[in-house]
């Protein structure tokens, strides 16, 4: 009988490609250890992104592929998940305590962009993650509304904020500091100052992601913060109408231009099933814009997400709808986008290892 080896059971496990990472283990340098004992044989898996919700679809493949190698009688497999931090623009350096931050963009207001950005953090979170979640939206806060967060944040030390807490988030919004009736009148340094204090001055305990909901457009404020903030990617927010595909190419060169990796499109409010048409999809902005977008300009499509009233209903009454209907296909798609986001992360963090070369943090204009 062959001898079983390390490379052998590398070779089979090969064989199979994680369909969201769209490789196999070993190129993702996910396999880590093989323990090779007569005819059994163990194999740990660590994966670079947040995964409960696949860690046994991933074991049942890998002892399939190896218990299907000549010579081994039973494979145990073991999988389990640390996130890796992705390097950041070249003279930044990363913010302590925090691994990836993903900015979450659009070219015009109103299209979801806080939506998509309180539930995608929702669904990190939901397969394992430590994640928090930034309001860079000074002039038009609406995490604290969304996240359903009242109160001020605590400072211990009189410089730092401690951030607020809800459904295991750690949230941080110019809104727990503003009165909302008090209208704020930002002049630019100003601007660039408040966001650079919640970034940076809030004690994020351990994150794996900070996602930050951008304000809209591509203004002072929201160049600021593609400048300043060390990014790891960026989503950009559309729907499928022309004038907002036109909006989501500025939002794409925006971050082009400092060097973040835009890690793709998603298309909001793509269509309508009503809820006694189970197979109907009315798309009333079009269809295909996002997708065609994409392809234009060079990156992914990340996904399509449907309308629902209960998006409306669990945004005012702060039980956004990845909690309020989890069985939904709006919970479904945000899902599906947690995954890719953290699998692009991960694959890129492999890639380019992080850069920590300058000593240059954030800096006020
Ligand atoms: N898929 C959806 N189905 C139904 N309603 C939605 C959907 N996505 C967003 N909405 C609703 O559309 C409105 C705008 O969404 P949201 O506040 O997330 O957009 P935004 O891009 O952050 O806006 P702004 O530019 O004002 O910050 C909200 O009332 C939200 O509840
Ligand atoms: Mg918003």
């Amino acid at each position: 009988m062959a001898e079983v080896t390390r490379e052998i059971i590398e070779e089979a496990i090969k064989g199979y490609i994680e369909p969201h990472l769209e490789t196999d283990l070993v190129s993702a340098k996910s396999v880590k250890d093989v323990a090779i004992d007569g005819d059994k044989v163990k194999v740990s898996v660590v994966l670079g992104f947040p995964a409960k919700g696949i860690f046994d679809d991933v074991a049942a493949a890998v002892k399939a592929a190896v218990e299907g190698v000549d010579g081994v009688g039973s494979c145990d497999v073991d999988v389990s998940s640390k996130i890796v931090a992705h390097s950041v623009q070249k003279s930044l350096k990363p913010i302590d305590n925090v691994k990836n931050i993903i900015a979450v963009a659009s070219g015009k207001g109103g299209v979801g962009k806080s939506t998509t950005a309180v539930n995608l953090a929702l669904a990190l979170s939901a397969e394992g993650a430590r994640v928090g979640i930034l309001d860079a939206d000074i002039y038009g806060p609406s995490q604290p509304r969304m996240l359903g967060i009242s109160g001020k944040p605590e400072s211990k030390d009189g410089n730092t904020l401690e951030p607020m807490m809800s459904y295991h988030l750690q949230a941080m919004s110019i809104g727990f500091l503003i009165d909302e009736e008090t209208p704020m009148i930002w002049r630019g340094p100003m601007v660039t100052q408040a966001l650079e204090q919640l970034l940076n001055d809030t004690n994020w305990d351990e994150l794996d992601y900070l996602v930050i909901d951008l304000p809209p457009g591509t203004g002072d404020a929201a160049l600021t913060l593609t400048q300043q903030a060390p990014l790891s990617g960026a989503v950009i927010v559309t729907t499928a109408n022309d004038l907002s595909l036109i909006d989501a190419r500025k939002g794409l060169t925006m971050f082009e231009k400092v060097g973040v990796p835009v890690l793709g499109i998603v298309e909001n409010m793509s269509y309508f099933t009503p809820p006694d048409l189970p197979d109907r999809r009315y798309h009333i902005f079009g269809q295909g814009g996002g997708e065609r977008t994409a392809r234009e300009l060079g990156v992914d499509f990340l996904c399509e997400i449907p309308i629902d009233p209960r998006v409306v209903e669990g945004g005012d009454k702060g039980s956004p709808i990845v909690l309020e209907a989890p069985d939904s296909d709006v919970a479904a798609a945000f899902h599906g986008l947690a995954g890719k986001v953290a699998r692009k992360l991960a694959v890129l963090a492999e890639a380019t290892p992080q850069i920590a070369d300058a000593n240059i943090t954030w800096v006020s204009s």
